[in-house]
């Protein structure tokens, strides 16, 4: 990988205008994540050894598991509450804003335009990216939720063909029952229901999605089409397995990776452990959008959010984002993530089929108007809507709720938080 924007070149930049003394180059930096899974870490690997090999940058990790990042948002807290903020969080979407409205975030205004963020990180990031026009956060991929991870051999046992919708969908898991392995690998967590949530919308429409997750309309939220989407919940639930309850999502993945399960609905991070395991798509695995929802992107978009830190750390800080924002970092990060990069200038040479696909699809879906953020992953609504649909949706798919008192309950719910 080609080098980085230098320390000292960062020292400059950041001494021109701060007054930052350009030998204040090893501070290091403090990252919190929750990239704690094979694929994850491999991933993460990449940008430790980017800014250690090539800037000499110490990196403390601060890794708190749990996907969605539920765990590590708490850890945050009491750090922040404590005075004592990591010097870069991995983050979502609107607690970017969130932590930014509460004014503890750095400004990164000074690398943003020299490197050109502006022109290059498509509006539809940027839109967590900035608070009132100035960078807070360096985006590092664009994963996207509407996703299905097959198993190939079991795929091709069910006659080899991709389900285009939600018929042909439940006759493979059906095929993959008649087989003796798990039809669907799940994790039973609140925030892998709701990710499959995300696709079961999206293929009842663009915009039922758009008006339920989006704009919250009522209507939508109320309506017989999400009493559709929570009958498909209740279907989806007779096809995993008995132990499913607490899972990891990784776990899920191995599932369908060793050939125990049929398939898996995640987030594309999801490949990142097929690669891990030296799992080929098209050979292994395949990999498509959720049946019915080809043109649609539900996207979520890993972004470090960068905390106001002492003057000397800044440096690294700010090594740190100009590194996370080069163009061959966001290459070779995201071809072992399994999601796209946060650049539209990168090409995606370097990248398998899927990777491909997703860099596509997302391209498509912003021209198209189909792009919309993931309910699950935090890019609709704020964490008070997001919990409340999540505590819906994770009720009714472990059978407490009919899906008759699962709509009423999530009108009512997303009510009282508004
Ligand atoms: C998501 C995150 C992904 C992936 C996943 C599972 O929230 O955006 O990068 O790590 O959690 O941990």
């Amino acid at each position: 990988m080609r080098r980085f924007m230098t320390t000292t070149a960062i020292a400059v930049l950041m001494g021109i205008t701060t007054g930052v003394p350009a030998h204040a180059q090893d501070q290091g930096v403090e990252v919190l994540h929750w990239w704690t899974s094979g694929g994850e870490a491999a991933a993460l690997q990449v940008l430790k050894d980017g800014l250690f090999n090539d800037q000499a940058i110490n990196w403390e990790d601060m890794p708190v598991a749990g996907g969605g990042g539920g765990d590590a948002m708490t850890v945050l807290r009491a750090r922040v509450t404590a005075g004592n903020p990591p010097t870069a969080v991995q983050m979502l979407g609107f607690d970017i804003l969130d932590w930014a409205q509460q004014g503890t975030l750095g400004n990164l205004n000074d690398v943003a335009s020299a490197q050109g963020w502006d022109a290059v990180v498509p509006t539809a990031l940027q839109q967590f990216s900035k608070y009132e026009g100035n960078w807070i956060a360096a985006p590092v991929n664009v994963h996207s939720t509407n996703w299905l991870w097959i198993n190939k051999a079991a795929l091709d046992a069910a006659g080899g063909a991709e389900p285009t919708n939600w018929e042909e969908f439940v006759a493979l898991l059906e095929a993959f029952k008649a087989q003796g392995i798990t039809p669907l690998a799940h994790g039973g967590q609140a925030w892998q229901e709701a990710t499959i949530f995300d696709g079961v919308v999206l293929s009842l429409g663009n915009d039922f999605y758009k008006a339920a997750f989006i704009d919250l309309d009522p209507a939508a939220l109320g309506g017989e089409q999400m009493k559709e989407a929570f009958d498909r919940m209740t279907t989806l639930r007779t096809f995993v397995d008995d132990n499913f309850s607490g899972r990891d999502w990784n776990l899920a993945s191995a599932m369908v990776i060793n050939g125990e399960a049929g398939v898996q609905i995640m987030g594309d991070w999801a490949k990142g452990e097929f690669i891990k395991a030296g799992k080929v798509p098209g050979t292994d695995f395949v990999c498509m959008r959720f049946p019915g929802t080809q043109g649609s992107v539900t996207f979520n978009s890993d972004q470090f959010a960068m905390f106001n830190v002492s003057e000397e750390r800044r440096v690294s800080q700010m090594a740190m984002a100009a590194a996370i924002m080069d163009p061959a970092f966001q290459s070779a990060f995201n071809v072992v993530k399994g999601s796209a990069p946060a650049r539209t200038d990168v090409s995606d040479e370097a990248f398998d089929a899927c990777g491909k696909k997703a860099i596509a699809d997302l391209a498509a879906a912003n021209t198209a108007g189909t792009l919309f953020g993931s309910m699950a992953q935090g890019h609709a609504q704020p964490a008070a809507i997001k919990n409340a649909l999540y505590d819906v949706v994770t009720r009714h798919f472990n059978g407490e709720l009919s899906s008759e008192d699962a709509v009423t309950e999530l009108v009512a719910a997303v009510a009282a938080v508004q």
